[in-house]
């Protein structure tokens, strides 16, 4: 299969039964291949039907969906949804089967054999950061709530599918660990590459996560589609300017790495208090203020000092 496909909405437009009005209204944007598209806005704006309609839980009543050119309406459902993960806020693990059983599923009605789902199981629960030893024997209600998004993740990635589709996935989670999962979850995606559309009402979530953000309102209406950074320096209009909030300078730090500044020559540190160059500007800045330090240590994944930042350079870069 494919490692990613891109995906068009071409004035796709879902009113449900009953309603007037409809709950995605001529929705066309085009999210290419690989990218995290971010879907952002207020509850009701019709983030999840746009997601579900993808995925045809929801069927489009105007306007089209195609994937890597072919239309959704032409495909098989169930060939459709093969190729498609798909992670909800509560991960929705079977309570009765163990981890590895919960990630095994889709390569077992695929009919793979079973020695190819042991390694792939075991390859994934690696992936995620949750040995097999350790976790694939247990059940769902044994691991936090992190972990069990962790396993969903996983799951959804189980068939190798070209496309993922995120409703709110870390929505559930305490702040310390949604930030976490995020980071994760943007490590996972530079090695595995899915077309992801992942559903936000948070803008720290979408600024962080997304490639590009698609902004919503009432009424299933797009209001913008650019990058965050666009986003963030030029809304289109006052309710996104509202939506991005006051906060615009501090948000912009997130999009920026310590790795993207030139660095003081690294002077030590005590232990413990080091930044990774992988981290954000607003996260550095955080743990100055939270060390009462004007300036700290940074080293890379493995621990190798490369640098100091200060709370001067983060100020010059903003
Ligand atoms: N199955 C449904 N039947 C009728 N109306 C629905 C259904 N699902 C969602 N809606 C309505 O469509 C609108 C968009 O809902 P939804 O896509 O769930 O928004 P969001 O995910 O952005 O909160 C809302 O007004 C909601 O009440
Ligand atoms: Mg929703």
């Amino acid at each position: 299969m494919n490692s990613a496909a891109d995906i068009v909405f071409d004035e796709a437009t879902k009113t449900y039964p009953g309603s007037v009005r409809p709950a995605l209204d001529a929705l066309s944007l085009t999210v290419p291949a690989g990218e995290i598209c971010v879907l952002l806005g207020s509850s009701g704006c019709g983030k999840t039907t746009a997601l579900t309609l993808v995925n045809r839980l929801t069927e489009l009543t105007g306007g089209d969906i195609r994937i890597d050119g072919t239309s959704i309406r032409e495909q098989d459902v169930i060939a459709l949804r093969r190729g498609i993960g798909y992670v909800i806020q509560q991960a929705g693990l079977f309570p009765h089967l163990t981890i590895a059983q919960n990630i095994a599923t889709v390569p077992q009605v695929l009919g793979w054999p079973k020695p190819r789902i042991e390694d792939r199981v075991r390859e994934l629960l690696e992936l995620v950061g949750l040995p097999h030893g350790e976790y694939g024997d247990r059940y769902p209600a044994q691991l936090s709530g992190g972990q069990q998004q962790r396993v969903g993740i996983a799951r959804a990635l189980a068939a190798d599918p070209p496309i993922m589709l995120m409703d709110e996935p870390f929505g559930a989670l305490d702040p310390v660990t949604r930030e976490h999962m995020q980071d994760e979850f943007l490590r996972l995606h530079a090695q595995v590459r899915k077309t992801t559309l992942f559903v936000s009402h948070d803008i720290d979530e979408a600024v962080r996560m997304g490639d590009r953000i698609a902004v919503l309102a009432e009424g299933g209406k797009l209001l913008q589609y650019d990058t965050p950074e666009r986003i963030l320096h030029a809304p289109a209009d006052d309710y996104v300017a509202r939506f991005v909030g006051t906060d615009r300078g501090l948000k912009a730090l997130t999009l920026r790495r310590l790795s993207d500044l030139t660095l003081e020559p690294y002077a030590g540190g005590a232990n413990g208090t080091a930044l990774r160059a992988d981290d954000s500007l607003r996260t550095a800045l955080s743990a100055l203020l939270a060390a009462g330090a004007d300036r700290l240590p940074v080293t890379d994944a493995d621990g190798h000092p490369v640098g100091t930042v200060t709370v001067d350079l983060i100020r010059e870069a903003a």
